[in-house]
């Protein structure tokens, strides 16, 4: 008896692992629970067992019904919850789909790391309006009404006093007009040109600004300031250079150069064969531009500088192209995150 209970007990064990509906349960439990099942059967053959033995079987043919009750209600149960999920769509056992979060904009990331790099210098963040007028945008910065220095910059007017300003300059005037020296920010923001849009001009770009004026302020200030900002945002190993150049709002005013880092100042194609890039403009405050907001020129002195973010993010990420950032293509924004 004892190795029927057994044998059984295998049998049992084997024909669960075989549940996979609920049909085969419904076969599992008429073969083995039902009255007329196996466990019933040998219940049944109880009855011809030796007395001595009679207890001790009776006890472990309860305990194989209840085992068997067991497996039989576990295996349903697992089979529910399988056809649950089933019903849902749902397969739990296949990998995650990763949703995408998003990422800064190429233009908004280099605003954002190039003030960080100011900010930790010293300077401020500082605001102007995107709408002008003539006199923040051009008189106060020194372009004098019939001055040919306007024609550097094509300007988008929208009335004989207003205009979408051309450069992030005239926030300087606003700022130097509002607060008393020292002062020291820099103000990024949309800029606007009327310019035909090519691959190396758009209708609308972004610059950043700044400025710094003070008591005893020099141009070595203004290098080592400068000379700061490219190492710290381009590689600490590169070469710099200054070359003279003209703004009606600074003298003396000078273009800074970096060497090309792209093709290690040997010269390529970004470069234009010369080994250098040229990564801003800047120079000492002209005291024209101190008259028009009260600021002694005896007594203060200041350095501006103005950078192109498009043309730094292009250069930084070797584009050749300034519509590639504002067409929001996302095969190309996706690989600057
Ligand atoms: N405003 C100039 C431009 O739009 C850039 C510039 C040059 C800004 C020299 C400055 C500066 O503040 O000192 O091209």
């Amino acid at each position: 008896m004892k190795e029927r209970i057994d044998a059984l007990l295998a049998e049992i064990r084997n024909a669960a692992e075989q549940l996979k509906d609920e049909d085969t349960a419904e076969q599992f439990r008429i073969a083995y629970l039902s009255r007329k099942g196996g466990i019933a059967q040998l219940f049944e053959d109880l009855k011809g067992v030796p007395k001595e033995v009679k207890p001790e079987m009776g006890k472990a043919l309860n305990i194989l019904r209840q085992q068997t009750q067991a497996i039989l209600d576990t295996a349903v149960e697992n089979l529910r919850q399988s056809q649950k999920s089933s019903v849902a769509g749902l397969d739990v056992t296949l990998p995650g789909r990763a949703v995408s979060r998003g990422h800064k904009h190429i233009v908004s990331a280099t605003i954002e790391e190039i003030s960080d790099i100011f900010r930790r210098m010293g300077f401020s963040i500082a605001d102007g309006p995107e709408i002008e007028t003539d006199y923040y945008n051009f008189e106060a910065l020194n372009f004098a009404a019939d001055h040919p220095a306007r024609d550097m910059q094509d300007t988008f007017f929208l009335s004989d006093s207003h205009l979408l300003r051309t450069h992030t300059t005239p926030v300087q005037v606003r700022l130097m007009e509002q607060y008393k020296p020292p002062i020291r920010a820099i103000f990024p923001g949309k800029v606007y040109r009327n310019e035909v849009i090519s691959a190396r001009s758009h209708v609308q770009f972004h610059q950043v600004d700044g400025l710094f004026v003070d008591k005893g302020v020099t141009f070595a200030d203004l290098k080592g300031t400068l000379i700061t900002f490219a190492k710290m945002y381009y590689g600490s190993s590169l070469k710099y250079r200054f070359r003279p150049s003209y703004f009606p709002f600074t003298e003396p005013s000078a273009e800074m150069d970096i060497s090309c880092y792209l093709c290690g100042a040997k010269g390529c194609r970004v470069c234009k064969y010369t080994g250098w890039l040229e990564i801003l403009g800047c120079g000492m405050v002209d005291p024209n531009v101190f008259s028009f907001v009260d600021v002694d020129p005896e007594e203060y002195s200041g350095y501006a500088f103005g950078i192109g973010i498009e043309r730094t993010a292009m250069l930084r990420h070797g584009l050749d192209d300034i519509r590639l950032l504002f067409e929001n293509d996302m095969r190309v924004n996706h690989q600057f995150n």
